[in-house]
């Protein structure tokens, strides 16, 4: 339980299958969904149809602190509007995708989206993916798991994502891409991506998403002693 709620942490690195899972598990308990890389891609995206450079960390967190951010809930999913605007597919497109490991690092910019995931409790229990859920968003939850993949099947998965979308890409680039967004998380000075402590690392290269669902529910489950 974290205050009346609970909170089920699933982090992970890009592409691991983790919004897929996400999504499966909060259905099956029903709860609601929160992805919270999602936040950060539709910060980057407002600031890049703003025209702003997301280097000049002056300009973004300026932009933020001008912006109203609300959120619904649609379909058991959160969703963060941006004055008013839901971005929706805007915040999967490669461009945004280019960009949003620059945004995530800057502290100010973590500091204002995690606040705001904190106060997402008040929509009741919670499944949420990220990065930093587990370790630093909701640190005392004790349903924490860790979610990977090899890279191949990464890479396979996030060029599937940009096909349902029509946008064509290389498995090369999309490989190159996804190792470059690894480096940035897993290297910026505030809320890494790191595997948080007490987290059940689940491995979901090989098992449909059924079987890795079924391995956090258990787990689960006996945390809560059921
Ligand atoms: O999960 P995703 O690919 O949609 O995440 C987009 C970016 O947001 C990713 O490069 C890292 C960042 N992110 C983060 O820093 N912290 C989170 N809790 C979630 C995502």
């Amino acid at each position: 339980m974290t205050g009346r709620a609970t909170v089920v942490a699933v982090d992970g690195p890009s592409a691991s299958g983790k919004s897929t899972i996400s999504r499966m598990v909060a259905l099956r308990l029903g709860f609601v969904y929160v992805d919270s890389g999602s936040m950060y891609r539709a910060v980057t995206w407002k600031a890049l149809e703003s025209d702003l450079d997301v280097n000049d960390t002056v300009q973004v967190i300026a932009m933020l602190h001008r912006i109203k951010i609300h959120f619904d809930v649609r379909n058991h999913e959160a969703q963060m509007l941006i004055d008013g605007f839901w971005p929706g597919d805007a915040i999967r497109a490669p461009r945004v995708a280019e960009k949003v490991s620059i945004v995530a690092a800057i502290p100010e910019v973590r500091q204002v989206l995690v606040a705001h995931q904190r106060s997402l409790t008040r929509f009741g229990d919670l499944v949420r993916e990220g990065r930093d859920i587990g370790s630093v968003v909701f640190p005392n939850t004790p349903h924490k798991f860790y979610i990977e993949a090899n890279a191949a099947e990464r890479a396979k998965r996030r060029q599937k994502d940009f096909a349902a979308m029509q946008i064509e890409a290389s498995t090369e680039g999309v490989a190159q891409a996804l190792a470059q967004r690894d480096k940035l998380d897993s290297s910026r000075a505030v809320a890494p991506l790191q595997i948080a402590l007490g987290a059940t690392v689940v491995d979901n290269s090989i098992n449909p998403p059924e079987r890795t669902v079924e391995i956090i529910l258990e787990q689960i489950a006996r945390q809560q002693g059921l």
